[in-house]
């Protein structure tokens, strides 16, 4: 108990823990320093974000992949998986309805399809920002290389998100094959930060194999990285991949997890991810409450929704979908929380 005190106080001045007693913490989800720790992190967060909540309309423009990640609904392996990929044509109808509803960011992701050469992923890039001169530009492609970066960088892209997955390189060749390495992910994040995109990594909460320790190593990695965004979401099983039958992460341990990102990180852009809404049906309201100040509603086409399916019963209507904007809005006024239409940036002080 002694110890969980200390650990508690070390993180409220926002110091990195001392490491075995934020495992044991960490072996507690329902401890009662936990509910401390979430108002310590909303406290933190109200300081630079007040009670506003980003969105960011997310099109998930290709879910055609040459990786084979276990975990991966995706993944190349699954013959089940109908494959699609959108136009320039129809991903610029998803900006012009996004808009619309209010949304300055555009988070384009997909698999690491090979049909986008450098040459057609700057051309759609190019196309929104001579549209949108007012919008950030996300993309989340996978791994490329630093001249590829680079020239979407120069086509006008902002900002960038590739999860690191797990900081730790043997649990990393537990969930990929080895042609995937910890060390060339590592080295796409720091091409990306060097390049200036506002780069984001994270990791899944609750994966095959993840240990307490491989945990911290992530936080210790994320403390290291300094990155201006951090997705995590709950691992939750594809019945087609290999960790069909794995146990999803949960809920307790995904909110606390996001407390401790925010009282590490105070000015991080934390999404509270759809694999969150996904294990409950008030996930985002609870990560929002935890610290999280982000949410990514869906843009794609609603023809394709269903077949970007990362994880079973991924969520792609009601709140967690864009034409849905206004009850997200309520839902975050209840509990005291604003969504606002700004492109939402790191702020720089
Ligand atoms: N459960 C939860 N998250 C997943 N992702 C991929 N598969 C799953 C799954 N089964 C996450 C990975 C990836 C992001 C796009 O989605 O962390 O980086």
């Amino acid at each position: 108990m002694e110890r969980i005190h200390k650990i508690v106080a070390q993180l409220l001045k926002g110091e990195f823990p001392e490491k075995e007693g934020l495992k044991e913490l960490l072996s507690f989800p329902t401890h009662p320093a936990w509910e401390v720790l979430k108002q310590a992190a909303r406290h933190v967060r109200k300081r630079y974000y007040g009670t506003d909540v980003y969105i960011r309309g997310l099109i998930e423009f290709t879910n055609i992949c040459k990786n084979d990640c276990y975990y991966c609904g995706i993944r190349k392996s699954n013959q089940k998986a109908e494959r699609y990929r959108l136009t320039l044509k129809q991903v610029l109808s998803c900006c012009k309805t996004g808009y619309r509803l209010g949304f300055r960011t555009f988070v384009l992701q997909g698999g690491e399809d090979g049909y986008f050469t450098d040459e057609k992923l700057c051309l759609y890039v190019a196309q929104i920002r001579k549209r949108y001169p007012d919008c950030a530009i996300t993309l989340s492609v996978g791994e490329r290389s630093r001249e590829s970066y680079q020239k979407l960088f120069d086509a006008g892209a902002n900002r960038y998100l590739l999860r690191h997955e797990t900081a730790n390189s043997g649990h990393y060749a537990k969930l990929h094959p080895s042609e995937l390495t910890l060390k060339h992910r590592m080295q796409c994040l720091s091409d990306l930060k060097q390049i200036g995109f506002q780069t984001g990594c994270g990791f899944m909460v609750g994966s095959p194999f993840q240990t307490l320790d491989n945990l911290i190593e992530d936080l210790e990695f994320l403390v290291q990285f300094q990155p201006e965004m951090v997705g995590i979401g709950p691992f939750i099983p594809h019945c087609d991949t290999p960790f069909a039958d794995e146990p999803a992460g949960t809920l307790e341990m995904m909110v606390n997890l996001l407390s401790i990102i925010r009282l590490l990180l105070p000015k991080v852009l934390l999404p509270a991810t759809t694999a969150l809404g996904t294990i409950d049906p008030n996930g985002r309201e609870l990560g929002i409450l935890a610290g999280a100040n982000v949410v990514m509603p869906n843009l794609s086409p609603i023809a394709v929704r269903k077949k970007y399916l990362l994880y079973n019963n991924k969520i792609s209507t009601g709140a967690e979908a864009a034409e849905s904007l206004a009850d997200l809005k309520q839902r975050m006024e209840r509990i005291g929380y604003q969504v606002v239409t700004s492109r939402g940036d790191y702020p720089k002080e």
